[in-house]
């Protein structure tokens, strides 16, 4: 992307960004009050702030169970993360291993109306998408399209902007931004809130692209639905590492 792209990118995001902080707006109202009427969860909520300091309450076992009882969640309710908690998140997903710090990730934060936009982008890219394959969306496809950014009530939208750099080739930036996104995973766990990351057939198609501001180059890594579930986190069955892992000495 060359410096005039990136500024294109800055710029219509700022417009969206107006728009998301309406449907945010919103939304926070909604959450505000879930929250005065759950004081429950809210005294569940671990601070990122206490994880991070050194004095951690932590045991390294009850941290270490902490992550492996992140699940992924696939319809997410009310409250969402407030702007101060979503900016704390991204300020965690920035720590993620970065060679010579290009830092490659962009995030735009959709919300409330913004993702019925969202929606309607999936769908001109759908259809674009069958066109192109000879077919016809039926009416079913096409509203199971428009509704898929329903099913939480905020989406983080992680988008790998490619650099140029002779030490840095483009595979090492789109790593960079898959560990930026489980920084931002965890770090909204941290904050009581559960997640899934979606991608689907459609997140790189033009009309998706367009929608976002991102160039033919650079590619939507991620769509990290974000929000409350109503039934916690499944555990996880214990996953057996033997065959994946060789010891040499
Ligand atoms: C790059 C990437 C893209 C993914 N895309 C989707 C997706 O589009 N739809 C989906 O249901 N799961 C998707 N997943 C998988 C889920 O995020 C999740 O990891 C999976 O359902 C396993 O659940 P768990 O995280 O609780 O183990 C994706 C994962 C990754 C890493």
């Amino acid at each position: 992307m060359n410096k005039s792209d990136e500024n294109n990118f800055t710029k219509e995001n700022q417009a969206k960004d107006s728009q998301v902080q309406s449907g945010q707006e919103q939304d926070s109202q909604a959450e505000n009050s879930q929250i005065k009427s759950n004081p429950a969860k809210n005294s569940e909520k671990i601070s990122i702030k206490a994880l991070t300091t050194e004095s951690t309450p932590f045991t390294s076992d009850e941290l270490i169970h902490w992550i492996n009882s992140r699940r992924s969640v696939g319809n997410l309710d009310l409250p969402a993360p407030t702007q101060a908690q979503i900016e704390e998140a991204i300020e965690c997903a920035a720590t993620a291993p970065d060679h010579k710090k290009l830092r490659p990730w962009r995030f735009i934060v959709t919300a409330g109306d913004a993702r019925h936009d969202l929606g309607r982008a999936l769908v001109e890219a759908a259809e674009a998408k069958a066109t192109e394959e000879g077919e016809i969306l039926s009416e079913k496809t096409v509203k199971k399209t428009q509704t898929m950014p329903l099913r939480a009530p905020l989406i983080i939208t992680v988008v790998t902007q490619m650099q140029e750099h002779k030490k840095v080739p483009h595979f090492e930036q789109m790593l960079s931004t898959g560990a930026a996104v489980q920084n931002l995973i965890l770090a909204l766990k941290a904050q009581g809130f559960s997640t899934v990351w979606r991608t689907g057939l459609l997140c790189n198609e033009p009309a998706v692209k367009a929608y976002f501001g991102v160039s033919a180059d650079d590619y939507v890594t991620a769509f990290v639905y974000t929000g409350t579930s109503p039934k916690g986190e499944h555990p996880r069955k214990p996953i057996d590492i033997e065959p994946l892992v060789r010891f040499e000495s």
